[in-house]
């Protein structure tokens, strides 16, 4: 399958790439599957992102991701943010090749830990819970062996 034209729009023409400085939230995760890794910054007024930026060392498709994924939170609530799903990006993309999908969830991953990042930090509940791809400790075989016998 190829990409989209949406895909290589974004890919061609990232938008809200960078850091936002003073930053209220920080998500940084890695991708067990292929080792990339991406920080999406995030400024909160009214529990709504206000702004967000992403940084990451990923492939194109985590580029065009993570793109449409700063334009489908900017407004959003907190808890609509950490709602957003890896099928709900490539739908908005116009469909990522099935060996790509594993690339939306950083961005979506990334969300998700910096708006706890910021919940935590004003002494609210996290609300998105555990990312495993921002555990340096996750063993994506880990499955694997919980089946094997
Ligand atoms: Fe690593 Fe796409 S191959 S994020």
């Amino acid at each position: 399958m190829l990409y989209s034209d949406k895909v290589m729009e974004h890919f061609g023409n990232p938008r809200n790439v960078g850091v936002i400085e003073d930053a209220d939230g920080i998500g940084e995760v890695g991708n067990p599957i292929c080792g990339d890794v991406m920080k999406i910054t995030i400024s909160v007024a009214d529990d709504r992102i206000d702004d967000i930026k992403f940084q990451t060392l990923g492939c194109g498709a985590a580029i065009a991701t993570s793109s449409i994924v700063t334009e489908m939170a900017k407004g959003m609530t907190l808890d609509e943010a950490v709602a957003i799903t890896k099928n709900q990006v490539a739908e908005e993309l116009g469909g990522l090749p099935p060996a790509k999908m594993h690339c939306s969830v950083l961005a979506t991953d990334g969300l998700k830990v910096a708006v706890d990042d910021y919940l935590v930090k004003h002494g609210r509940e996290p609300i998105a819970g555990p990312v495993k791809s921002a555990d340096p400790n996750f063993d994506p075989h880990e499955d694997e062996d919980d089946h094997a016998h």
